[in-house]
């Protein structure tokens, strides 16, 4: 922030659902994320759902497919770099993926350095990529795992679902769990990590750079 009344600006990056960001909107709105607010939605998915809360809330709903730049020979860092013109026209202070499924190169990252944020429904090192909680009650399934989780963590580069973790949780399986009970909880608790994550980083309680230093000490992590 660069003047005391100027709210934090998060533009948010989605390809489906959208209830993160619901959750986020929500968040901005009842003041849990403090002097906050939602610039920006951007969705690679006409489709999304995401996009339609954001016309409902008032919010710059914007589709931007990868599809034209491909069918004009373009490369994804090509795409990259002008989605980072267009999230950067928006001017956000952070950049959240809420169910983003697009691998962002540096073409983009380069762009906003310690300032993306990547939601993955597993814990740190687990199931990255597409599928995630369905992949963990599988192995739940076959006696590998006990539990599951969720993180939120910053985007450095272009690895798959790393990063310096800012918040993480265990969620629970039961022996009883269906997939559906199993994503249900997930869920709830996504709904709730990437709030109080956002909220810290606004108040300063959450330092990303020290995050990421944490991440350099101890990789494993
Ligand atoms: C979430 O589970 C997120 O962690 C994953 O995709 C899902 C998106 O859900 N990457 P929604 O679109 O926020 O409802």
């Amino acid at each position: 922030m660069t003047a005391q009344n100027k709210k934090v600006r998060i533009a948010v990056l989605i390809s489906g659902f959208g209830s993160n960001l619901q959750a986020i909107i929500d968040a901005c709105r009842s003041g849990y994320i403090p002097n906050a607010e939602v610039c920006a939605v951007i969705s690679n998915r006409k489709e999304a759902y995401g996009l339609e809360r954001a016309r409902q809330a008032g919010i710059a709903a914007v589709y931007f497919p990868l599809k034209p730049f491909k069918d004009q020979g373009k490369s994804r860092q090509d795409y990259d770099a002008a989605l980072a013109d267009l999230v950067a026209s928006y001017r956000p202070d952070w950049i959240v993926l809420a169910g983003w499924m697009h691998v962002l190169s540096m073409a983009f990252l380069g762009r906003f350095p310690g300032r993306v944020i990547n939601l993955h429904p597993a814990l740190p090192g687990a199931f990255p990529g597409t599928d995630a909680i369905r992949r963990a009650y599988e192995a739940y399934q076959r006696g590998e795992i006990t539990h599951t989780g969720v993180m939120v963590h910053l985007v450095p580069d272009e690895g798959v679902d790393v990063g310096p973790v800012l918040a993480q949780q265990e969620v629970p399986i039961y022996p009883s769990d269906t997939l559906a009970d199993l994503e249900a909880r997930v869920h709830a608790v996504e709904h709730e990590l990437l709030p109080t994550v956002l909220r810290k980083l606004v108040l300063g309680q959450l330092q990303p750079r020290q995050a990421a230093a944490e991440q350099r000490t101890n990789p494993t992590t």
